[in-house]
C-alpha cells in the first residue's frame, strides 16, 4: 500500500505540511509506504490552452504536450493506492501551485462520467480513494469554501474523494488526531462504492 500526498504549500515544515504529517503517521501506523511531493518544488508550468478551441491533445490523448515534472507526478499518482491533496488556503481558494497542477491532470484524465442531473462523480469502480485537506492559516475563512473547490476538481480527475478536510489554524492542534485517523483508514484503501442515490 503506498500513498503519495501532494502539497500546494511552499513550506515543508508550515501549518499544511503538519496536517500532511499527521494523515502520513496514521497511514504509517497502518502499514504504508508514503511519498510526498511538493509542488512549488518541481518544475510545472500551467496549461496552455494549446488549440484555437482551449481544447488539446490532452482531450483528444489523454497526454499533456508541455515536458516538464507533470508526467512524472501524474504516473506517481496513478500507480498509488490512495493519495492526498493537500492546499493551503488563499483568497478562501486553493493555492496557485495546486490549482495549476490539477486543471492539467483533469485534462489529461478526461471527463468524468456523470451521474444523473449532471452531477459529476468519480467513484467508478478501482478509481483510486483521495483525501483532500485545505488549511486556512489566518482569519480561518475559507477553508471548508477551498475544500468544495478541491473536491470538485478531484472528482473531475477520477479520484474517488473518500473524505475532505477543512483545517483552521485555531483548530489544527486538535484535528492533528482526527487526521491521523483519516490517515490510518486511508491505508485500509476504503471506497465511497456505488452511488445510492436515484
Ligand atoms: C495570498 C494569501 C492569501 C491567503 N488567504 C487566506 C484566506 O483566505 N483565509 C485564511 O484563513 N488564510 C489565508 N492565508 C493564510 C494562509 O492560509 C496561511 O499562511 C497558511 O498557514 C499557509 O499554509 P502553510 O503554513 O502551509 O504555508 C492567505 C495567505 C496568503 C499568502
Amino acid at each position: 500500500m503506498r500513498i503519495v500526498m501532494v502539497s500546494g504549500s511552499r513550506n515543508r515544515e508550515g501549518r499544511t505540511a503538519r496536517s500532511l504529517q499527521a494523515i502520513g503517521k496514521g497511514a504509517a501506523k497502518a502499514g504504508a509506504d508514503l511519498e510526498y511531493i511538493f509542488l512549488l518544488e518541481l518544475n510545472l508550468e500551467r496549461c496552455r490552452q494549446c488549440d484555437p478551441d482551449g481544447s488539446g491533445i490532452c482531450m483528444r490523448e489523454h497526454r499533456c504536450i508541455i515536458k516538464d515534472d507533470f508526467d512524472m507526478v501524474a504516473a506517481k499518482l496513478a500507480a498509488a493506492d490512495a493519495v492526498v491533496f493537500a492546499s493551503p488556503v488563499y483568497f478562501l481558494d486553493l493555492s496557485e501551485s495546486v490549482r495549476a497542477f490539477m486543471e492539467r491532470l483533469r485534462r489529461v484524465k478526461g471527463p468524468p462520467k456523470p451521474l444523473p442531473g449532471g452531477v459529476p462523480r468519480a467513484a467508478r469502480p478501482g478509481a483510486t480513494p483521495a483525501v483532500g485537506l485545505c488549511l486556512a492559516g489566518s482569519g480561518g475563512d475559507g477553508a471548508a469554501t477551498c475544500c468544495q473547490i478541491l473536491e470538485k476538481i478531484m472528482l473531475e480527475c477520477g479520484f474517488d474523494v473518500v473524505d475532505m478536510i477543512p483545517v483552521r489554524r485555531q483548530n489544527l492542534k486538535f484535528k492533528l488526531p482526527l487526521m491521523e485517523l483519516t490517515g490510518e483508514w486511508l491505508a485500509s484503501k476504503p471506497s465511497s462504492g456505488p452511488s445510492t442515490h436515484p
